[in-house]
């Protein structure tokens, strides 16, 4: 890393301005036993520990630019959508009451909450007094049931318009070029803490859903003209490949232009992969709780069986299968979500079973 392409970078999303939501730097180190059992060099970068509750991940990043834009343009109500058991919503409403805002929750019933037992980031979301619409699914992907419900949203923006509220409304994960910059300025952030350690990564692992974090990271690798670090998205749902991958570099290029830069990315600035989606989003699977169990036994860590930990079942399994090879220094992009592990039976799968 050029120390002047970060210098440079940092001035650009200076010039863009966000609000302090989380705690940053967040930590960056190695995990020592799990690097010596594969012949590796693996370190891990903590977004869980963004803050600045408990439960943080990887929105907070995102939403230190939106929420900005938000209180800059007079809003004092905050819109967003996702799963019941949503990490971005709830991120999004611990963020939007620390900004004094009122957080409304469009929630997907991909797995439908049980009255009298609401779980995790629901049971967050609830007691952060979000007002919050379960909306069923009806075996639809979260994008597609807030597709069908666009009027519903509508008609609840105009009626909080005419009691003199106005509306911030942030997209699924939170995934657009503002909310993406996030991302570019923790790619900055790894390659100075890694740097620092006296490392340079040969690649960055981590999951991908809405894009918008791996498309920050692919803007952040192309503001420091990284060609050395390897980006590898593992998805989380079923979408092709192929459009979902254009969608992303659409989404990268969108926040180097955000930014003022003229930079755009280059062929194969980051590769995914649908290989560890498993049977689908909020599906739990055999071989991906096995690598939650691993991380955590190794290691003491903990992922989720929605996001990170089929991203580090991903990455472990290419490490043991030589895609990732021997001798290597690579990076998990730890994305947080571990609330998961406390909710319904149907998105934990086997990990509550006690052996
Ligand atoms: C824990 C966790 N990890 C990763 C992601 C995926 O991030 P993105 O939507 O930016 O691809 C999410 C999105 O909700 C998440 O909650």
């Amino acid at each position: 890393m050029h120390e002047d392409n970060a210098v440079a970078a940092r001035r650009l999303f200076a010039a863009l301005g966000k609000l302090s939501l989380g705690f940053y730097p967040t930590p960056f180190h190695k995990l020592e036993r799990i690097s010596e059992e594969y012949g590796v060099n693996l370190y891990i970068k903590r977004e869980d520990f963004s803050g600045t509750t408990l439960f943080g991940g990887n929105k907070i990043r995102k939403l230190e630019y939106l929420l900005k834009e938000a209180r800059d343009t007079g809003c004092d109500t905050v819109f967003t959508y996702g799963a019941t058991q949503s990490n971005h919503a709830m991120e999004t409403a611990t963020a939007a009451r620390r900004c004094g805002m009122k957080p409304v929750l469009f929630l997907g019933a991909i797995v439908e909450p049980k009255a009298g037992d609401v779980r995790a980031n629901l049971l967050l979301d609830a007691i952060l007094g979000a007002e919050i619409h379960i909306l069923p699914s009806l075996g639809r992907s979260t994008k597609d049931t807030m597709a069908a419900n666009k009027e519903l949203f509508a008609a609840r923006i105009a009626e909080l318009a005419a009691q003199g509220h106005k509306v911030y409304d942030i997209p699924i994960g939170g995934s657009t070029a503002r909310g993406a910059v996030g991302f570019a300025e923790a790619y900055v952030e790894i390659m100075e803490q890694a740097r620092a350690m006296g490392i340079r990564p040969d690649y960055l692992c981590t999951t991908t859903g809405s894009g918008g974090t791996l498309a920050g990271l692919a803007a952040g690798r192309a503001l420091l003209k990284d060609t050395t670090t390897k980006l590898r998205g593992y998805q989380v749902g079923k979408k092709d490949p192929a459009t979902y991958g254009q969608g992303i570099v659409r989404l990268a290029d969108s926040v180097l232009e955000l930014l003022g830069s003229e930079t755009r990315l280059a062929e194969g600035a980051f590769s995914i992969t649908p290989d560890y989606v498993g049977p689908g989003y909020e599906k739990p699977y055999k071989e991906a709780n096995d690598d939650i169990r691993y991380l955590a036994r190794t290691e003491g860590i903990f992922t989720d069986p929605v996001y990170s930990g089929k991203a580090f079942h991903g990455m472990m399994s290419e490490i043991r299968n030589g895609t990732i090879p021997k001798g290597s220094t690579v990076v998990f992009l730890h994305t947080g979500g571990a609330t998961a592990l406390f909710s319904e039976a149907d998105i934990i799968g086997d990990l509550g079973e006690l052996r």
